[in-house]
């Protein structure tokens, strides 16, 4: 019997024991696609030698100091090299173990901003619908994500939240994609006012939205109009590139492709690789000038801050993302994974929508491609193709609630930087036969029909 306390405490797992390149393998020698990374973790694949060594190196030199009693090369270096990928603007880099320490930081450093700033009153966050930030309380309670609010809602911060951006449903028949990605972000303007601007700290978007929708970027000026927004009530625009950062969509941060400069951004997951835990909130530089011409510090701190073993292993990420050219791969193979994606899925019945950006891509299943019905919930449909995918040796991310908090099933995809066009095609191929099954054993063309 095992004592692990695992998410599900009555479905046995897999036990990993190796990985290798974009393949896992299980203790009987079974083999899996790593077609998600996890959770949009693993960017540079499993097993990466020069990693490896950057890890086993600084821990024969030194592995943890306290952050507030020494610094480290490693952490320096990190720091810089971030700095050196960020857009202009972006002058200091906080770190942290992940992403949802990351957000509560960022949400943190919003509030302390305002108060150097002598303005005390500002302090809510605004956020959107089918949006997660991460699973503490205070990243729960700006989150959008109605599933995983729902059991703890008593005890989170009440969130504000506007719609996202989301054409495929939320576009009005003979509405330009222009005016619908404005009427979109205007809604932050409705919602500042409603709250009162002098209240509102800041606004906090995934700039893809990973998890709750599968992988959804936004139109094209969406993001220019909630920058403006922002600037005119003076309310601080935090970009949570957790899951979308660090060349998961074609450039280091999602933002670069937006052409806006956010206040904080915050990022983990691929930051690491999946070889240490640690995420970061990237600080520009009016918020480091605010607070370190007032009061010269900031108000949180977490053991493991800058832990030296996690910064070597990043640096050696980031670096290998620069110098094997994997953000021109990512393009190239992006491109190729959403070609065959739609080769093979377009004309499929219960295919809603694929979407995407770089390797960061979303397929969304619907009951009828007109009306764009969800499945039932009860059918536990993208549960039941990441089971079927697991079966055939896939890892794909299963997503759900992505229509309105409950309803709406999709599979997100985030494979390795890495990956060769054999290998998409055996992605797609056993994502497909993944979809029959699920779709046959649940009945789901009987339930359509
Ligand atoms: C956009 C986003 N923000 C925050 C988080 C929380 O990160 P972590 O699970 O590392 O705490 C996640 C995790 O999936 C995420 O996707």
């Amino acid at each position: 019997m095992s004592h692990v306390f695992h998410r599900n405490l009555n479905a046995p797992l897999p036990k990993a024991v190796r990985g290798d390149g974009v393949y896992l393998y299980d203790e009987g020698g079974k083999a899996y696609l790593d077609a998600s990374g996890g959770a949009a973790v693993s960017c540079l694949g499993h097993g990466d030698a020069e990693v490896i060594e950057a890890i086993k190196k600084q821990a024969e030199q030194l592995a943890y100091v306290h952050s507030g009693f020494f610094t480290t090369e490693p952490l320096e270096a990190l720091a810089g090299a971030l700095i050196d990928s960020a857009p202009k603007g972006m002058e200091t880099v906080y770190f942290t173990s992940g992403g949802s320490e990351a957000v509560e930081n960022a949400i943190k450093l919003a509030r302390q901003y305002y108060l150097e700033r002598g303005e005390s009153s500002r302090r809510t966050i605004i956020a959107r619908r089918q949006s997660y930030h991460g699973n503490t309380l205070g990243a729960l309670g700006v989150g959008g994500n109605a599933g995983r609010r729902q059991p703890f809602d008593p005890m989170l911060v009440d969130g504000v939240h506007i719609a996202p951006c989301y054409a495929y449903r939320y576009q009005l028949p003979g509405e330009s994609i222009e005016s619908y990605a404005l009427r979109a972000a205007d809604e932050l303007e409705q919602a500042i006012l409603m709250q009162g601007p002098r209240n509102v700290a800041a606004f906090i978007a995934e700039t893809v939205v990973g998890a709750t929708m599968g992988a959804v970027p936004a139109e094209v000026g969406y993001f220019k109009r909630i920058r403006e927004i922002c600037d005119r009530y003076d309310v601080l625009l935090v970009l949570d590139e957790v899951m979308c950062g660090i060349g998961r969509t074609g450039t280091m941060h999602a933002c670069e492709q937006e052409g806006i400069v956010p206040d904080m951004i915050t990022v983990a997951k691929g930051l690491g690789g999946g070889y240490q835990p640690i995420g970061a909130v990237i600080i520009s530089q009016e918020i480091n000038n605010m607070i370190s011409q007032g009061s010269g510090a900031y108000k949180g701190g977490h053991t493991y801050n800058g832990h030296a073993i996690a910064c070597a292993a990043s640096l050696a990420v980031i670096q290998a993302i620069g110098q094997r050219g994997l953000l021109s791969k990512v393009d190239e193979m992006g491109n190729l994974l959403d070609k065959k994606l739609k080769s093979q899925f377009s004309d499929h019945p219960f295919i809603g929508d694929l979407r995407g950006r770089g390797l960061f891509r979303g397929v969304e299943l619907v009951t009828c491609k007109g009306t764009k019905l969800p499945f039932s919930p009860s059918l536990g449909l993208s549960t039941a193709i990441k089971n079927e995918a697991m079966e055939r040796g896939l890892v794909c991310y299963p997503g759900y609630g992505g229509v309105d908090g409950a309803r709406g099933d999709h599979i997100l995809l985030a494979p390795p930087f890495i990956i060769s066009e054999a290998q998409i095609d055996e992605l797609v191929f056993k994502l497909a036969e993944s979809l029959e099954a699920a779709l046959q054993k649940s009945h789901a063309y009987e339930v359509a029909a």
